[in-house]
């Protein structure tokens, strides 16, 4: 079966496309064939590292991606045997670029209702958004700053953030102030050159991972609390931590419900057939934020 695999640090163009033998079936496992996979920067960023250690290089090969879609074409026997015929999304730490998925794991699957599509769920980025909502509502700041709102997980976290009644201030390239007005017409982006006054205290929920941005930002707000999801460390800010996508399998459950009932909407770009994940990967990396790009398998 077609396989996507990490095999060397050496970045996008590094990745090989191969013929794997297909996974076979347990008694407590799904067979999925796979439909429908993301691409995000995470993917970019663990296939780059030319200081790369000798632990990093025993972790390879490995198949690319964490989740993606497909249907379930059998059943072990200690499963549930309704999920036969099922579209699901699924999630695999141990790769998904593959044509079939062994899921051993009920935590890791989800069955996907008529009304959203593979593409919708392939593209879900809301464990992240979440995790950023969060930090928000324990926050006592008067304003709320997003770097790099135009993202998949900005306009994500911005679609939780319907209901807040503090001020936002999304920070978007200029190139994407378009883009993002179209996506959120009742918020007014601005470019980090145009900062706007804010007065009060303030969080900035960082998804660039610029520092030289977050120390502007600093210097533009007063004393700012900063919480990135794209940049691990930063000495030299005053308030400043990084947090990460803790996973939860119950709050999945509820992603896919809240599209299915229209309180999430997915944000997809270009979708590819596997055979160009190279050129997907690059397309995703060196043009702007249009949503998440797919890659699919096509059957
Ligand atoms: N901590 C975690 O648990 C976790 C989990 C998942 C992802 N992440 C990280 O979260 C980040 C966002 O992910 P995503 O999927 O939402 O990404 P995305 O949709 O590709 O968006 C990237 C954003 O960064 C902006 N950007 C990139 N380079 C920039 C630059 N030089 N100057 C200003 N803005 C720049 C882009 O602006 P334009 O579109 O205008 O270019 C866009 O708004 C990534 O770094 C990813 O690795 C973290």
């Amino acid at each position: 079966m077609k396989t996507v695999l990490q095999t060397n640090f050496n970045g996008i163009d590094g990745l090989t496309i191969t013929d794997t033998a297909k996974p076979v079936l347990t008694d407590n496992g799904v067979l999925i064939k796979m439909a429908v996979l993301p691409i995000s920067p995470t993917d970019w960023k663990l296939e780059s590292d030319t200081h790369a250690t000798d632990e990093q290089q025993d972790k390879l090969p490995r198949i690319i991606g964490f989740q993606g879609t497909g249907t379930v074409v059998s059943v072990g026997k200690n499963r549930d045997q309704s999920l036969l015929d099922q579209r699901v999304l699924v999630i695999n730490p141990a790769g998904v670029y593959s044509e079939f998925v062994l899921n051993e794991n009920p935590d890791w699957m989800y069955p996907l209702p008529a009304n959203v599509s593979d593409e919708s769920a392939a593209a879900l980025s809301a464990g992240t958004a979440w995790t950023l909502k969060q930090q928000i509502d324990q926050s006592k700041a008067a304003n709320i700053v997003i770097t790099g709102a135009n993202s998949v997980i900005g306009l994500t976290l911005l679609q939780m953030l319907a209901d807040e009644s503090r001020p936002i201030y999304p920070i978007v390239t200029a190139a994407s102030k378009p883009y993002f007005i179209e996506q959120m017409p009742r918020l007014t982006p601005y470019t980090l050159d145009e900062h706007p006054t804010i007065s009060g205290s303030s969080i900035v929920l960082d998804i660039v991972g610029r520092l030289d941005m977050l120390t502007t930002l600093e210097k533009q707000l007063s004393q700012p609390e900063i919480v990135s999801i794209a940049l691990m460390q930063a000495p030299t800010l005053n308030n400043f931590i990084f947090v990460h996508d803790e996973f939860n399998a119950d709050r999945y459950r509820l992603f896919i419900k809240q599209l299915s009932e229209g309180k999430l909407t997915a944000l997809i770009n270009r979708i590819f057939p596997i055979e160009q994940v190279k050129k997907a990967q690059h397309f995703a990396k060196e043009t702007h934020s249009r949503g998440r790009v797919l890659v699919t398998f096509g059957h």
